[in-house]
């Protein structure tokens, strides 16, 4: 069985840049620092309002990333026209609302299927590899897998937001999603909200082929280090 693989989301390290619009801290550099403390792949969401990624970072890490580059992006067709230009490895195509602190909930494939269909078909034409983050939703999936999207990332938030008794019932319905995005051919990755803790019964669950993690990374590298921030991180998605 191949090894569950750990996505590095560096947005945050951007936000502690753009606090002063100056240069530092390089998410650049970051994930050259998190590929080397065990990332297996470095994630960056370019925001339709560019409040952390720049246009520059995307360039600049497609050329220096070694493992390989997800491109988070609103599923808009100026975003898709970059991603045409930039040829990541993944693009995952997310919704986005500009008000909103963090991405807020899944896309609704149903709805969008047509635009959807649309934009993965010129993706891939460009061979990249295309993800949707879905919440975790029979429909949706039902809907990813339709209109020939590679990969589901499931939206954990709603898992980590969740208390009690309300949080078994939100792990159910992931790993109802993960077998069900299985089925239907998908590859599954997963991601938002997670820290060290509450990403434990997701991995148990088995069958995510790569979580995406950002937040809390971040807010633990800027207390203990990057490089250890990873590594821990990376030994418990790696299992060791
Ligand atoms: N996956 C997706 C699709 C996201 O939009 C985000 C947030 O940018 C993440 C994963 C990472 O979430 P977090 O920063 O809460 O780990």
């Amino acid at each position: 069985m191949s090894i569950t693989r750990l996505g590095v989301n560096v947005d945050h390290v951007a936000t502690v840049r753009q606090a002063r619009r100056g240069a530092e801290p390089d998410p650049v550099t970051a994930a050259a620092i998190a590929e080397l403390a065990g990332a297996d792949g470095i994630t960056v969401h370019l925001r339709e309002d560019r409040r952390h990624i720049l246009d520059r970072d995307v360039m600049l890490l497609r050329r220096t990333v070694q493992t390989h580059l997800n491109l988070e992006m609103a599923a808009t067709d100026e975003m898709v026209a970059i991603a045409m230009k930039v040829v990541p490895d993944y693009v995952t195509l997310v919704p986005e609302k500009r008000q909103e602190l963090t991405t807020e909930g899944g896309l609704d494939v149903v709805k969008y299927k047509d635009k959807l269909t649309r934009q993965i078909d010129l993706l891939h034409q460009a061979d990249i590899t295309v993800s949707l983050f879905v919440d975790p939703d029979l429909e949706q999936l039902k809907a990813s897998a339709r209109i020939k999207a590679d990969y589901v990332e499931i939206h954990t938030g709603a898992y980590c937001d969740a208390k009690g008794k309300q949080q078994t019932v939100e792990l159910i319905k992931i790993e109802e999603a993960i077998k069900a995005g299985k089925k239907l051919g998908l590859g599954v990755n997963a991601g938002h909200g997670l820290n060290y803790q509450n990403i434990r019964p997701i991995l148990a669950l088995g069958g995510v082929e790569e979580f995406n993690i950002g937040h809390s990374i971040i807010a633990r590298a800027v207390l203990v280090g990057l490089d250890r921030a990873v590594r821990e991180m990376a030994e418990l998605v790696h299992g060791r």
